[in-house]
């Protein structure tokens, strides 16, 4: 059965910019990728139209060279609205099977385009009940006038369902595999590290750290599937950041009710981590040092009881860490960060951004 709706542009003409060990993310049956589609949703997501008074986009928090995400502790939305928690990178978000950073439930890119745009807690577009007159003043701008036919021949016009698909198709191509260390693990380029990054990776593989029992695989979390994956793989976990939690981010447990499951978090990916500061799902730990010397404590809260028990603390001399830290700043993909596929597709001056707010 084909659905009305269903159909999109042909997926063949989109390729993945991806390394041959890398597979594709999981793509959804209704949602096929194609460059016209991707090429909409770079559009979308750069304009503040999508916002109720025009001055906030996706990127007003979510900066390409801050491997998207916006340098402050906790977002800042519409008319100056703060969030409690903290923005989080966006690149590999295709390959992540739960999205932010403590609900379960929230498994799809599409869905959670929705939350910025129309949720009211916090309010960060702020156009819940504006989108009839959010998607007509889209349908009159040129660009969109060709680019929606482009990506949905059989539903040409901006609404929930287009504009939902066509960002999440150009968030499953913010793909980020091409740091310094992959160049050194993948492609045999011995001297793409540094002697102390060398050393750093050493020590996020030991026992004596575990940074990696969390922070594992090709992306550095415990989240991941891939288009090849049977099933996802999915971790959430208490750093010990806060004993008991402030009620503005009480973590896992907000959804699911279970004691097990206070202060726990998704373990972020550590890709482009150096760019990413602050850090932490309330931006908390201004630096990769404060990270380090949080994890030596075995943190700030070492007695909550529902601490996972890796976070043991650790004694390491100031070299050592300065190690790890290489490594972590390894982890960074400088094309990624500059790639013209994801920057900002509209002309200076444009109603798309002339109001726009940026961090
Ligand atoms: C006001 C700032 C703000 C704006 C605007 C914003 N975001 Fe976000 N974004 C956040 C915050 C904060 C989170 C984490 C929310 C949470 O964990 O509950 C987030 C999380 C996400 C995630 C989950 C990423 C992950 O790995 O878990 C995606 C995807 C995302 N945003 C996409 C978008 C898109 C698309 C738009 C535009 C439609 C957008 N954001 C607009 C602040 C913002
Ligand atoms: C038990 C699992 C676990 C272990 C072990 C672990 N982490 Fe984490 N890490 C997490 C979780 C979960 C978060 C998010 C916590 C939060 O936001 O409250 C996190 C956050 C981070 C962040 C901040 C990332 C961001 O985007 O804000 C960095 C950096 C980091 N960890 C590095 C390390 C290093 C280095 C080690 C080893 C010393 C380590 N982690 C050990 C689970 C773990």
């Amino acid at each position: 059965m084909i659905l009305a709706g269903a159909q999109s542009a042909p997926a063949e003409d989109y390729v993945w910019p991806l390394p041959v060990w890398m597979p594709p993310p999981p793509v959804p049956a209704d949602n096929p990728m194609s460059a016209a589609k991707v090429d909409l949703g770079r559009h979308l997501f750069y304009d503040a139209r999508l916002s109720r008074d025009g001055t906030v986009a996706c990127v007003s928090c979510h900066v390409q060279e801050r491997a998207f995400t916006d340098g402050r502790e906790t977002a800042v939305g519409i008319e100056g609205i703060t969030g409690a928690k903290n923005a989080p990178g966006l690149a590999n978000a295709g390959y992540f099977p739960v999205l932010t950073w403590a609900n379960p439930h929230m498994d799809s890119l599409e869905f959670q385009s929705l939350i910025p745009m129309f949720g009211e807690n916090p309010e960060e577009m702020g156009s819940a009940g504006q989108d009839d007159r959010i998607f007509a003043l889209l349908a009159a701008d040129p660009y969109y006038a060709t680019a929606f036919p482009e990506a949905f021949p059989d539903r040409p016009a901006p609404d929930l369902f287009t504009v939902t698909r066509a960002l999440a198709a150009f968030e499953r191509s913010m793909i980020s595999v091409n740091s310094a260390y992959d160049r050194y693990k993948y492609w045999g380029e011995t001297d793409a590290l540094s002697p102390s990054a060398k050393r750093g990776e050493q020590l996020f593989f030991d026992h004596r750290f575990e940074c990696y029992h969390c922070h594992q695989g090709a992306m550095f979390t415990d989240n991941l599937q891939t288009s090849r994956s049977s099933q996802p793989e999915i971790g959430f976990h208490n750093t010990g950041l806060y004993d008991p939690y402030p009620a503005a981010v009480p973590g896992l447990i907000e959804i699911t009710r279970r004691a097990e499951d206070a202060g726990r978090f998704r373990t972020p990916s550590l890709r482009n981590v150096a760019v990413t500061a602050p850090y932490m799902h309330d931006g908390s730990v201004p630096d990769l040092r404060g990270v380090m010397a949080h994890y030596a404590t075995a943190g700030r809260a070492p007695g909550h009881p529902m601490k996972d028990g890796m976070i043991a603390g650790f004694t390491a001399t100031e070299a050592e860490i300065d190690d790890i830290i290489a490594f972590l700043e390894s982890l960074t993909d400088e094309d990624f960060l500059s790639d013209p596929r994801l920057s900002d597709p509209w002309p200076d001056g444009h109603p798309a951004n002339t109001n726009r707010i940026m961090p």
